[in-house]
């Protein structure tokens, strides 16, 4: 199989997203024309590192390689453990020619990347994302941070990465469980602007799930070129970038109810924020009644999660939701920003939704549980 490149086309910050099989075993390759020495810095995590740093040193060949393991999980996304990978940086003499490598997941991705932004003033980084989630949504576009007490990845930086190698080998070692969740996330590129993909995505999923590579690299490959055109018409999301957060209202919601545990993966959530993106988009009479019992059959034909039935334990009743809906950064002048859609793949930003409207459609679907 052959390695497809998607351009992000940022003028002086544009960088390549190599996709296919071997990535891993060829790093060398990729990155030496970024090198000013040959020596990389790499971030990963214990479980990661467990499964593919020793992969990665014998594929970057004769440059030097020092790597730091962090906890995996999404507590290492906070201020001790981005404090320790700087100042490890710092030990390790990385330098402002140098490169930084995140070798992980959305967690080491975006705080490997802000370390690299703010290390020295700033030093480039590569992304090798091995999670399909982080593949197809983390590792491209330069969102980098950290979680705070008053919420997830409220500090950070824009910082676009040099270069990104999404190596669909690394696929096979994810579980099953998370490589649904990152299916979330795929699901979502069909629904707010392909229908054509989504109608591919509906037929050949279940193979993709099951490990052809061909239906990953090309899902991959289809992900990444709709986020980098999004990303290039709007790096900082004044805009158009927002439809990237189908359903992302809800799932933050969600996610914090459920305290960010292993009840509710993030691209879980997603998938759940897409079909009440969806229903909700049906109630204000935007889309047919077929589009969230389309988006819906499709989630349950891949065994996801769907609907807050899906989420196991306790939830908030609806104002509690439409209270931690309220908290989300996406929230603009207090009014609530949904991304909606007026079918499968025709989605758009609704900066001032009808609350009352979002109240009923909760409740109802509490009431599902
Ligand atoms: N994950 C959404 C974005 O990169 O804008």
């Amino acid at each position: 199989m052959t390695i497809d490149t998607v351009r992000v086309d940022l003028g002086a910050r544009a960088y390549d997203v190599r996709i296919g099989p071997g990535l891993l075993s060829r790093a060398g390759q990729e990155i030496a024309p970024l090198l000013k020495r040959r020596r990389v810095a790499v971030l990963t995590d214990e479980t990661v590192a467990g499964r593919h740093l020793e992969g990665l040193r014998q594929g970057l060949g004769d440059i030097e390689m020092t790597a730091l393991a962090l906890p995996a999980g999404e507590s290492t996304k906070g201020w001790p453990q981005f404090s320790r990978a700087v100042d490890w940086l710092l030990a390790e003499k990385v330098e402002r020619r140098d490169i930084v490598i995140a070798l992980g997941g959305g967690v080491i991705g975006d705080l490997a990347g802000f370390a690299a932004a703010v290390l020295r003033r700033g030093v480039r980084f590569v992304q090798i994302p091995t999670t399909l989630l982080s593949q197809v949504d983390s590792s491209v576009g330069g969102k980098t941070g950290i979680n705070s007490v008053h919420g997830k990845n409220l500090i950070g930086a824009f910082h676009q990465p040099s270069l990104v190698l999404a190596d669909i080998d690394v696929l096979n070692t994810l579980p099953a469980r998370d490589f649904l969740a990152g299916y979330g996330e795929v699901v979502k590129y069909g629904l707010l602007g392909d229908a054509a993909f989504f109608d591919w995505l509906e037929t050949n999923a279940p193979a993709m799930a099951a490990g052809d590579a061909g239906a990953r690299q090309y899902a991959v490959r289809r992900s990444v070129e709709m986020k980098a055109r999004i990303v290039e018409r709007d790096e900082t999301e004044e805009g158009d970038r927002a439809l990237l957060n189908l359903g992302h209202t809800f799932c933050h919601a969600l996610e914090s109810a459920t305290g960010y545990t292993g009840r509710l993966l993030h691209g879980e959530g997603v998938a759940i924020g897409c079909a009440l993106a969806f229903e909700l988009s049906q109630r204000l009479g935007l889309c047919s009644q077929e589009a969230p019992s389309r988006v819906c059959a499709h989630l349950k034909a891949m065994g996801m999660k769907c609907d807050l039935s899906d989420i196991p334990g306790d939830l908030p009743g609806a104002d509690g939701l439409l209270a931690l809906m309220a908290q989300d950064k996406k929230v603009v002048d207090g009014k609530l920003r949904f991304i909606l859609a007026r079918g499968v793949g025709d989605a758009f930003v609704a900066s001032d939704v009808d609350t009352d409207t979002v109240r009923g459609l909760l409740e109802d679907a509490l009431s599902r549980r």
